[in-house]
């Protein structure tokens, strides 16, 4: 039942009695060990597995895990893992086996996997086949069910594996544990149909579904309530929200609807595409102010052949115009993108069309990826793949391109007074760090008690691509 959402608030209410059983579990496991034990969850990939770990870590915590940053220090690891492109599973494997060499002197060590990885067979059978050191394996649908999982290991199971094709469900209402207090993300939908056809998220993450908008608008009002000011709403391509829902809320209704949530002083969201970013939505950017004043619109190539080989269902001409509409409604916004270099048959002068692009656009960043293989998906049976040595002068090229444009547009808020939302605390003492709505990094002077905290700051000193800034106040 595509595009369908069952609101399943009997199997959160399952979920709740099995964090339950897992804490009974975990008791008797620490009085054995005579200590507490601790966990840590390790993340790859994209803000909705950054998201999707809160879950996990907290899942952990309700169950009565400490939770650690420290993955030597912990009983229990999970990686939520990446699978997007090939290094990002070439990673994990690596981080597997040292833990193999860990395990050997931490027996009781629990290591489990979840994430986009697992959703691809031939991931679970190497890892089945070849690690042993994993005794706990899910995936991206039925992550839900951690704690019926985690239950299941703690009690004695030796090696859970629970993992679903897919799955029509949006189990709401499980423990969250944010990494900050002051910003989160939110999910407004799951899963993705464009299959761009060399991203494996469609298959890994399954069909695009929505939630309902007041179940989102509910959660932003409890994070409000929690102190929450910035909000990122999190999807593979937002601008399709409300599909599927019998067209209740379209995106920029929704962001309209989370601005006016009190309390929240800055809504990002997260990703655009091209294809589908309305009027509405540039009406609703340059209308609101509470939105931050950045967009990040995936162009991947500026060749329009390129792109229609891609399905991307754009043509450069089409994004270009868009850029255009969007400076038209606000000069000043950010625009960042995601390019890929060496998708199959491109040519010297494709290439060429993709730096031109970057120069004509002058975005302000960019994330430049080298075209990875990924089975399953049309682009991998396509001819003419690129060797590596053209691939990479190619890349190397881009990257050069994308840092003059970067900096030029970075050095336009010099001298400029900005807010800034202070995030961390910065290795250099007496400093923290945080971003102005365009999404730039500031240092400034500071301490502990400024960080949540939304503080004017003269942007006085240009890094490149972050400022050094002196507080106005
Ligand atoms: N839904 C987002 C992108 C999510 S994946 C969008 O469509 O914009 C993040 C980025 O990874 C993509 O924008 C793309 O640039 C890159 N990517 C995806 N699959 C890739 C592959 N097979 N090889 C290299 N880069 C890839
Ligand atoms: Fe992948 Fe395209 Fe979906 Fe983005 S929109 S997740 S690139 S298929
Ligand atoms: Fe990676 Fe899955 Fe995100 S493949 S980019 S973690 S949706």
């Amino acid at each position: 039942m595509e595009g369908i959402i069952r609101e399943n608030t009997d199997e959160a209410q399952r979920q709740a009695e099995f964090i339950v059983k897992a804490h009974d579990a975990l008791l008797v496991l620490e009085r054995k060990a005579g200590r507490k034990l601790k966990a840590c969850v390790v993340t790859f990939g994209c803000q909705m597995n950054a998201r999707d770990s809160e879950k996990l870590r907290g899942i952990l915590d309700r169950t009565g895990f400490i939770l650690t940053e420290e993955e030597l220090d912990a009983d229990l690891i999970i990686y939520n893992t990446c699978t997007v492109r090939d290094n990002a599973d070439q990673h994990v494997y690596g981080r597997l086996g040292r833990l193999t060499g860990l395990k050997k002197k931490k027996p009781e060590l629990i290591v489990g996997l979840c994430g986009c990885m697992m959703q691809e067979e031939t991931v679970v059978r190497k890892i089945r086949k070849s690690y042993p050191v994993v005794d706990l394996i899910f995936g991206t649908h039925n992550l839900f069910t951690f704690p019926e999982l985690l239950a299941r290991k703690l009690s004695g199971e030796r090696r859970v594996t629970e993992l679903w094709e897919g799955t029509d469900q949006i189990v709401e209402n499980l423990p969250v544990k944010r990494k900050f207090r002051f910003k989160s993300g939110v999910n407004i939908m799951f899963g993705c149909d464009n299959f761009c056809s060399y991203c494996i998220v469609p298959y890994v993450r399954g069909r695009e579904r929505s939630r309902l908008s007041r179940d989102i608008l509910d959660e932003i009002r409890s994070l409000s309530d929690d102190g929450v000011k910035e909000i990122m709403l999190l999807g593979q391509n937002v601008n399709s929200y409300g599909r599927g829902l019998g067209n209740e809320m379209t995106f920029s209704q929704l962001l309209r609807e989370v601005c006016a949530v009190p309390g929240i002083e800055r809504v990002r969201f997260m990703t655009s595409h091209p294809k589908d970013l309305s009027d509405e939505l540039i009406a609703a950017i340059a209308e609101e102010p509470k939105v931050c004043r950045h967009i990040h619109l995936p162009v991947q190539s500026g060749s329009t052949d390129v792109l229609r080989k891609m399905n991307r269902r754009y043509t450069r001409s089409d994004y270009l115009r868009l850029v255009e509409k969007i400076r038209e409604a606000d000069p000043d916004i950010s625009i960042t993108t995601d390019i890929i270099v060496g998708f199959p048959g491109e040519t010297e002068e494709d290439f060429e069309k993709t730096v031109s692009l970057v120069k004509e656009v002058g975005f302000d960043s960019a994330f430049t990826f080298i075209y990875s293989k990924r089975t399953g998906t049309p682009a991998a049976k396509m001819e003419n793949q690129i060797p590596e040595e053209i691939v990479h002068k190619r890349f190397e090229r881009l990257l050069e391109t994308v840092k003059e444009t970067g900096e030029a547009a970075c050095a336009r808020f010099e001298g400029r007074t900005m807010n800034v939302l202070a995030e961390e605390l910065n290795k250099e003492p007496g400093f923290v760090s945080g971003r102005i709505s365009h999404n730039i990094m500031v240092h400034f002077p500071g301490d502990r008690d400024d960080i949540g905290k939304i503080i004017p700051v003269k942007l006085t000193d240009c890094r490149g691509f972050y400022y050094f800034g002196e507080r106005v106040q």
